[in-house]
């Protein structure tokens, strides 16, 4: 009997769009025969040709133009892997309108337009995958909606920019500042060199935004997740933090607390023995809680052949499914409302950084102003200082509302001994 064949189009082959071509052409045969059809890339669609890729495409399928796919009725899945909001909305929704499949690891249009489209596939029996989304290779997407469907998560975190992973491991490894662990990020290629994006923790907002509406199975509109990138870490603080059995981390947070959900990217003091204290580098990880179980996903968090392994296992799920005429199995899962905590009604330990005077009496003063505003404190460092000039003093507190301690905290900052302040959230 002839096999099906199955046309998949691919619209942008930078790191992840040929990262996948090379796996499909590498596991081709294996994947046929597993699945019992044909598989033909028929066209890949790029601006640039010039660049070098990790795989030599023939002539014919090269194309420029994004109607020399779009157009094609021919073809039964396309891999969108061009990035950002537009053109990739307008693209992925012709295409899904059309009752076809698309595959994408883009997080930015999922986090912002990922329940529109899933509706959209719904309605027009196409169907949408994005396993490439977050945590690069690691298969959490496809886990959280069909084998973690039921299991009533209270709780998903992760390391999931691993930019921002290398650098906070490097300034550990070397006492090395942000600025020369940026630049070795980018010397290694593993920072944008616009790095914004990673620095600043857009990138893993929208990953959590994504993992969230996943696990609570909620509507999360990535404006809400509360933001702080790195950039104003500096090796003291990783240090103060050793020497108190916590890792420096830059943690995507989602927790359900009391109905509500907490969704939040920064950079935490996490123990030592936290599953994720010992992901390092580039590597990425999410933990998951549930009612059942806790779980470490880990693995690559970018990366072509890994990131394009994930948009793989998707086109076998995709192929699956138009096999057996059953698009749309597994569709969106984000049936309720759930609010967001406000980050002020946040309940946590806090290392607070302040840079003061030493001049007599300035621990005391300080000290002073966190009881006066209700911040009780669990330990204190100074590092060794010179008299009249300006230094860090490090202190702890102990549990305490994120209202509380920003008050008080204005309080510090009033000081004329204090020239600013720094907070690092503590995450248990
Ligand atoms: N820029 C991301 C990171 C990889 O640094 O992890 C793509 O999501």
């Amino acid at each position: 009997m002839e096999k099906r064949l199955i046309n998949i189009g691919i619209l942008g082959f930078g790191t992840v769009g040929s990262g996948a071509v090379k796996v499909l052409w590498e596991q081709k045969e294996e994947i046929e025969k597993e699945l019992g059809v044909e598989l033909r890339i028929k066209k890949i669609v790029d601006q640039d040709w010039q660049r070098q890729r990790p795989v030599a495409v023939p002539p014919e399928l090269k194309g420029k133009n994004l109607e020399e796919v779009l157009e094609d009725p021919e073809l039964d899945i396309l891999v969108e892997a061009i990035g950002g909001v537009e053109p990739a909305f307008s693209v992925v929704s012709r295409f899904l309108s059309r009752g076809k499949t698309v595959i994408t690891p883009n997080k930015e249009l999922i986090a912002k337009k990922g329940r529109e489209l899933l509706d959209l596939a719904s309605q027009a029996g196409g169907e949408l995958f994005f396993e490439g989304s977050v945590g690069g290779g690691i298969p959490i997407i496809q886990t959280l909606k069909t084998q973690l469907l039921g299991d009533d998560i209270s709780e998903v975190f992760g390391i999931v920019n691993g930019t921002t992973n290398f650098i906070l491991t490097h300034m550990s490894l070397y006492q090395s500042s942000y600025a020369e662990s940026l630049d070795k990020a980018q010397e290694l290629g593993y920072a944008e060199p616009v790095p914004t994006m990673d620095v600043e923790g857009f990138d893993a907002a929208y990953k959590i935004a994504i993992l969230a509406s996943l696990s609570f199975h909620t509507r999360v509109d990535v404006e809400s997740v509360y933001r702080e990138g790195i950039t104003r870490i500096i090796p003291q603080d990783i240090e103060f933090a050793q020497e108190l059995g916590f890792v420096v981390k830059l943690l995507a947070i989602a927790k359900l607390i009391d109905n509500a959900v907490t969704l939040r990217v920064h950079p935490v003091f996490l123990p030592n023995n936290h599953p994720l204290s010992g992901v390092n580098g580039v590597e990425n990880a999410i933990f998951v809680k549930s009612r059942f179980r806790e779980l470490t996903f880990r693995g690559p968090g970018a990366g072509g052949e890994a990131t394009g392994a994930a948009l793989v296992g998707d086109i076998i799920e995709a192929v699956r499914n138009i096999l057996f005429d059953s698009r749309g199995r597994v569709g969106c899962t984000c049936l309720r409302e759930l609010e967001v905590q406000p980050i002020a009604q946040l309940e946590t330990q806090y290392c607070i950084r302040v840079l003061a005077l030493d001049v007599p009496g300035v621990l005391g003063k300080i000290a002073t102003e966190f009881g006066d505003g209700g911040v009780s404190l669990s330990a204190v460092k100074q590092p060794v200082s010179t008299p009249g000039k300006l230094t860090n003093i490090y202190f702890l507190t102990h549990s305490v509302r994120e209202e509380l301690l920003q008050k008080a905290l204005k309080r510090v900052n009033d000081l004329e001994v204090v020239s600013d302040t720094y907070t690092i959230r503590v995450e248990a």
